[in-house]
């Protein structure tokens, strides 16, 4: 065998091996991605669990301008950076790798809003930094001074907005105080002019004391000084989705509701029964359960939404993130104070995103 044989066998072993052990040494994300025929017509991606991947977070957090100080764990010195490295893995699919551009090529000319409490404000920042880390020289104009906060995009005409709404439903100014109206959904006139809404509410329904939003509950006529808040919550979605089926041209408008946001203030949930917040915790739950199941609103949520006869999509967002205990600001965040409802950002939220961007192409 002369030389240049030897060495051509030798370059071609050399070759096989590499291609061998990069089959079996690759990370399990990697192994995954090529296990999954592409179809997602057929499978649930809110059905999955979480994969450590090197090519995460989407964007650099330090580089997008929209981050307000109670989501920016990592400028406010968060020490442990793995959160920012999942990826969500459905079980029989694989999500489309998120790219702003498209997403905005194939938004181009609508508006999406937002609607609802700081959950919906944490999506809406994300959201505003994925797209930014996409096309960083593209004209971005910002109307902040408004009661609805816009971005716009203006190569692309998308506006992204923000509608602070804690209940959906109406509180109104009354002799007697604050007026929770269950039966009364005045701003969606201005909804339902919108190409995308996402709706969310749920945090501030169990609030009492001063954090309360209102002093009385209006329900059907009657003025109550309070009343069972999961049949409040339910009194008031049945309101929203009511509205919908009445108000909103689903033909022009597509209709989101984000599930239940869930915080991690109770180690028992997660097995862990002497934690009392997520000050510890630098890893998601592996695999696709959480211990102590879905929350009670998410049922009350989708028995609603089950009733409704227009299109509405669930983004089913809640045991995803029940399985990221470690995505929380904790005390990493312009207050210090301990915050495990809110989501870092990057992080979780821009999931929730590269979802809705699944959902809304689909
Ligand atoms: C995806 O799955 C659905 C249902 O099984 C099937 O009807 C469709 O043809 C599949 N699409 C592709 C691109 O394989
Ligand atoms: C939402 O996701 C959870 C977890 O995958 C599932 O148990 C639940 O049935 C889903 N809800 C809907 C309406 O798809
Ligand atoms: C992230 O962005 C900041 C600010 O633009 C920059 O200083 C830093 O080097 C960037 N980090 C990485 C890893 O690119
Ligand atoms: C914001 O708007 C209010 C009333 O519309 C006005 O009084 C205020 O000066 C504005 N602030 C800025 C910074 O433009
Ligand atoms: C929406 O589109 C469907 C099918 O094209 C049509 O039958 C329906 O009348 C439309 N609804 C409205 C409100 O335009
Ligand atoms: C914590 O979660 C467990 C299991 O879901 C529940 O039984 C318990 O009541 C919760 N504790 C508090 C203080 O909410
Ligand atoms: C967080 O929980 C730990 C115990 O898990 C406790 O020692 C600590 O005081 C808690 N911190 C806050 C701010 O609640």
């Amino acid at each position: 065998m002369d030389f240049q044989r030897f060495s051509s066998v030798l370059l071609a072993i050399f070759i096989i091996m590499i291609i061998f052990s990069s089959l079996c040494l690759a990370s399990p994300s990697s192994n995954v991605k090529w296990r999954k025929q592409n179809n997602r017509s057929n499978c649930d991606v809110y059905q999955g669990s979480w994969v450590y991947d090197d090519s995460y977070p989407l964007y650099n957090s330090s580089a997008c301008p929209f981050i307000r100080k109670e989501f920016d764990c990592f400028e406010y010195g968060r020490p442990d950076h793995l959160y920012l490295q999942y990826r969500w893995q459905p079980t029989t699919c694989d999500l489309p790798r998120s790219d702003g551009q498209n997403f905005l090529q194939s938004l181009q000319g609508k508006k999406i809003m937002f609607i609802g409490d700081s959950i919906s404000l944490n999506q809406f920042e994300s959201l505003l930094c994925l797209l930014h880390a996409s096309v960083p020289n593209a004209n971005i104009r910002e109307e902040k001074n408004t009661s609805v906060p816009t971005v716009i995009f203006e190569d692309y005409e998308v506006s992204i907005m923000l509608f602070h709404s804690l209940l959906l439903v109406d509180v109104e100014q009354e002799d007697i105080g604050r007026v929770l109206k269950l039966d009364s959904l005045k701003d969606g006139n201005i909804w339902k002019d919108m190409d995308v809404l996402v709706f969310n509410t749920w945090l501030w329904w169990y609030r009492r004391g001063p954090k309360q939003p209102w002093d009385y509950v209006e329900d059907d006529g009657t003025i109550l000084k309070d009343m069972d808040r999961m049949v409040a919550f339910r009194k008031a979605l049945t309101t929203w989705a009511k509205w919908v089926d009445s108000e909103v041209d689903t033909n022009k408008t597509r209709v989101i509701f984000q599930g239940i946001s869930p915080s991690h203030y109770n180690g028992t949930e997660w097995n862990e029964p002497k934690v009392m917040n997520c000050s510890k915790e630098t890893q998601p739950i592996s695999g696709s359960t959480y211990p102590s199941g879905l929350p009670l609103p998410l049922y009350v949520l989708e028995d609603v939404l089950s009733s409704i006869e227009k299109p509405v999509h669930l983004l089913n967002i809640t045991t995803l993130s029940q399985l990221r205990k470690d995505a929380h600001p904790s005390s990493y965040n312009g207050f210090r104070a301990m915050d495990c409802t809110h989501w870092c950002i990057a992080g979780v939220p821009d999931t929730w995103n590269e979802l809705l961007y699944t959902a809304l192409i689909n």
